[in-house]
């Protein structure tokens, strides 16, 4: 007996194989495909230059071509597109280089689909409201060199696929609720930058980071890493320019081996447990620009070297134990616009040579046991003066009256000290602060 089902099979096999393979090489043309997406946002007024009576090579906004006609950019950044990506179909750009969506709304996973964009170089999604983990199928996109996934809302661990991208130079998967990768994910050696700020990582200083000795910008910020900071760093990553590990759960010194990376422009390390003083090796990091250690329980004096940081513009080291008088030294200080050493037990006088830090611009040092005479040369030599905040200290004597040479000056906090006012007679500027308090 003959069974029809089988022969119905045999018809029906082929068919439904040719409905798959059509399907699969006719893609929708990029136009159709750009039509569909848009109608699933709902067809944004930011779009309207999207249409079929147009040209989407040279018309259609965000939307860039290859000299062969194909669309190579899509770029739509900030224009408050919302609505999710799962209706691009992504088979449909085989020549795509860039997608950049960074600053919309947009929201929903990221779908898996996406690594079909075989030709993708820059993917930016960043500053979107983008949920669900993150596709372990984009470590497929083998041209990628520049990936931003920073700020949404992007859970679980980091896949350790993306961990193989072979031309990953730009990573960023900062501001996410993102948890550590397990042990697959492997060092990235052609990565310059890596930023993984402000996620839920932790555990001891991760060893993958150790192994991308290109480094040159690592943000590691805002994570609750814990335990000591590895002596290997500087030789392992000894491009790196620019180092974050600020709000942390760090502990043990400061390692003394990072007095080697002479190229070292940014130093982020407060809101940690260091300890073991403020190291002076510091002051012969000649690049340095930003020193931030403060909210760590460093201890000891404010060493003298660190006067001989020539290019450095903003010191912070609040709240960090420090005992010590203040060096004269600092005072050669000269592109510093930025200093906090607020909430330390600092003591002695303001020293006069302050005044050759011409840039300063936010002077902070309350909540100190400085004594003495506030220098009225300050006010006289930092034309950029907006901030001086000296409260809870105990200076003696006058508010000096150079106080009304600060011009740009809107902030003077001087309570809880036991200074007398100059007399209006002599500084005309008084009542131009927006915030005056004296005691
Ligand atoms: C655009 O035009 C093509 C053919 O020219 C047509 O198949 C398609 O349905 C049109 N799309 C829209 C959204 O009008
Ligand atoms: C973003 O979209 C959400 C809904 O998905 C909406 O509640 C919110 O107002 C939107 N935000 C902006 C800035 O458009
Ligand atoms: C490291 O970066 C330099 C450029 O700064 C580049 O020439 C070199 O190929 C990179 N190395 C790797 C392994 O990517
Ligand atoms: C690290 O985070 C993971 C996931 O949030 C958690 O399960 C684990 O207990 C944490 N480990 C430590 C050492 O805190
Ligand atoms: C960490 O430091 C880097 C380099 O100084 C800086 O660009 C970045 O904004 C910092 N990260 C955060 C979260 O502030
Ligand atoms: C730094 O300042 C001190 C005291 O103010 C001074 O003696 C010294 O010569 C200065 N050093 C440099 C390198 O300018
Ligand atoms: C101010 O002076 C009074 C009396 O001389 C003294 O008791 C007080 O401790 C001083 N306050 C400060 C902040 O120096």
């Amino acid at each position: 007996m003959s069974t029809p089902p089988a022969r119905l099979l045999h018809f029906l096999l082929p068919l439904s194989l040719a409905i798959i393979l059509t399907d699969a090489a006719t893609p929708p043309s990029e136009a159709d495909a750009l039509l569909a997406w848009m109608s699933s946002l709902g067809d944004p007024p930011e779009l309207s230059t999207w249409t079929n009576a147009t040209s989407l090579c040279s018309k259609w906004r965000g939307v860039t071509c290859d000299s062969s006609g194909r669309v190579s950019s899509l770029s739509f950044r900030n224009l408050g597109l919302a609505g999710g990506l799962d209706k691009l179909d992504s088979s449909a750009f085989p020549a795509l280089a860039e997608l950049d969506l960074n600053g919309n709304n947009l929201s929903g996973s990221i779908p898996a689909s996406l690594s079909r964009l075989r030709s993708l170089s820059k993917l930016d999604l960043g500053s979107n409201s983008f949920d669900g983990s993150i596709p372990p199928q984009l470590g497929d996109l083998t041209g990628l060199v520049e990936l931003r996934l920073y700020n949404n809302n992007l859970v679980g661990a980091i896949p350790h696929q993306l961990s193989r991208l072979p031309r990953i130079v730009h990573f960023d998967l900062g501001s996410n609720y993102l948890t550590n990768p397990d042990s697959r994910f492997s060092a990235m050696p052609t990565v310059q930058f890596l930023s993984l700020y402000l996620n839920y990582l932790n555990g001891s200083f991760p060893v993958f980071v150790l192994g991308c000795r290109n480094v040159t910008y690592l943000d590691l910020s805002q994570n609750t890493f814990s335990g000591p900071v590895t002596d290997a760093l500087p030789a392992r990553l000894p491009g790196l320019r620019h180092l974050n590990l600020s709000s942390n759960a760090f502990s043990g010194r400061i390692p003394a081996s990072l007095a080697s990376l002479t190229m070292l422009q940014d130093l982020r390390i407060g809101a940690n447990s260091f300890t073991g003083g403020v190291p002076e090796f510091l002051g012969s990091m000649p690049e340095l620009r930003i020193l931030e250690l403060g909210g760590c329980p460093l201890g000891g004096p404010l060493p003298p070297v660190l006067g001989r940081l020539q290019k450095l513009q903003r010191l912070y080291v609040s709240w960090a134990g420090l005992v010590s008088t203040l060096p004269p030294e600092m005072g050669n200080l000269t592109s510093l616009y930025f200093m906090d050493l607020s909430m330390n037990s600092l003591s002695g006088s303001l020293p006069a040579t302050f005044a050759r830090m011409r840039k300063m611009r936010e002077f902070g040092i309350s909540s100190n046991r400085l004594t003495g005479q506030i220098p009225g040369v300050l006010f006289a030599s930092w034309p950029e003066l907006i901030s001086f905040q000296v409260q809870n200290n105990s200076p003696t004597g006058e508010i000096p009256p150079e106080v009304g040479k600060a011009t740009k000056l809107n902030f003077l906090y001087l309570f809880s000290n036991n200074l007398t006012g100059p007399s209006r007679r002599r500084s005309a500027r008084w009542s131009t602060f927006s915030s005056w308090i004296y005691r």
